[in-house]
């Protein structure tokens, strides 16, 4: 077989932070020794790209391709690479498994030391990109940037899945569904008759609602200033819907004298860290535990009183749920086959990438949980 060559195909590019994307003709280089060139098929627009993109932290990571919660089918492999082959399905993975450093062979970690969350742009190898327009280089988003027909993983941020999957839906289990998944079975752990409270109810929130359900949670109270998601919560496993905005006192307290002096499990799927500490005083003394899965905007210290953590609580973050995606990924996969986990619903808009903005504005404006952006088929030139 000829060694891979250069693909120029269609990307959504930002060209500055908070800029609407262009569609731009972009080249796509070959995979390097253990990389592989994928064909995205759907990347669902996830709230952190929208969050990294409005930020104005990073100027110089432009122009650029966000994207990160995708499926793809394999279309080259770099050298070295045994583990896919050209036509496999993947999904793939904005913090790798590189499956030989000390955290990936604990068993009590997702953060590689390798292919761990890339904030620069680059590719993990070799520090540079894979994308460009006319020479100029195009930076990447958490090594995926997804947002493109083609796009150059290492081979530790993809995961081979079932070819049976439709793609259209898994790509969701690439972030946000699974991160809220795994924070209740992994992180959290739950028990059985708890009681949790979810802070935000988005894609990852409805997804914490979801699989606290699974458990058997006893009381599962949703808290959202957006009242669209009392519906939406329920159909998830939401028991009680709050909107803070119509509380008459903090809603800590509400949530406190609701559940006899606190929740067992508090998650903060906002993305605040003001939040963070309100999710801490709305747990239980003793036992509560709070685990953290947005990532914040604004502000990212947290405070919180001492006497929250000297009454016994617990302040626990998570990445991805806490998943080891390699290792974790499939399962879930077929979990979803089996039917026993709902994405679809978690759907709520699906469009092609030439209209990629639309879904950037919609996020923004609260109107969608997740868009679906399907790639056109004949992309390669
Ligand atoms: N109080 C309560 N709910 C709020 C508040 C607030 N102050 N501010 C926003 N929300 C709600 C929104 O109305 C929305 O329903 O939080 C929800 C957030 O959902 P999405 O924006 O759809 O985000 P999602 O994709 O679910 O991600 C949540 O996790 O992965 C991270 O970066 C992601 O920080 C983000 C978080
Ligand atoms: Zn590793």
């Amino acid at each position: 077989m000829s060694p891979p060559s250069v693909i120029t195909c269609r990307a959504a590019v930002a060209w500055g932070p908070g800029e609407p994307l262009v569609m731009e003709q972009v080249e796509v280089d070959p995979p390097l020794p253990m990389e592989i060139r994928l064909r995205v098929v759907c990347t669902s627009l996830c709230r952190s790209d929208v969050t990294q993109w409005e930020s104005k932290a990073q100027p110089s990571l432009y122009p650029r391709i966000f994207g990160h919660e995708a499926s793809g089918i394999v279309e080259s492999i770099g050298e070295g690479v045994t583990e896919f082959e050209v036509g496999d399905h993947v999904l793939t993975i904005f913090i790798g498994e590189c499956q030989s450093c000390k955290h990936c062979v604990s068993g009590k970690s997702n953060m590689c030391q390798v292919l761990g969350l890339e904030r620069k742009g680059l590719m993990h190898s070799d520090q540079k990109t894979r994308f460009s327009i006319k020479g100029r280089p195009v930076y990447h988003y958490c090594a995926v940037s997804s947002f493109s027909e083609y796009t150059v993983v290492h081979s530790g941020c993809a995961v081979k899945i079932s070819p049976t999957a439709p793609m259209d839906r898994i790509c969701l289990l690439s972030c946000g569904a699974a991160a809220g998944f795994g924070a209740v079975w992994k992180v959290a752990d739950i028990s059985k008759g708890s009681t949790v409270v979810i802070f935000g109810l988005g894609t990852v929130g409805l997804s914490v609602a979801q699989a606290a359900k699974v458990r058997g949670a006893a009381h599962i109270i949703g808290v959202d200033i957006n009242n669209d998601k009392h519906e939406k919560g329920k159909a998830f496993g939401v028991t009680k819907f709050i909107n803070p905005d119509e509380c008459d006192e903090p809603i800590q307290q509400v949530i406190k004298s609701m559940t006899d002096g606190g929740a067992d499990y508090s998650f903060e799927c906002i993305g605040d860290t003001g939040a963070v500490s309100t999710a801490l005083q709305s747990c239980s003394d003793g036992w509560g535990l709070t685990v953290t899965l947005g990532v914040p905007k604004v502000k990212p210290e947290i405070s919180a009183h001492y006497a929250l953590l000297l009454s016994g609580k617990t302040l626990k973050g998570s990445l991805f749920g806490g998943w080891k995606p390699k290792s974790d990924l499939p399962s879930l996969v077929d979990k979803y086959l089996r039917k026993e986990i709902n994405v679809d619903d978690l759907v709520s808009h699906d469009m092609p990438l030439d209209r990629i903005n639309e879904a950037f504005n919609l996020m923004r404006e609260g109107k969608c949980l997740r868009c679906v952006i399907h790639m056109p088929d004949n992309s390669c030139t």
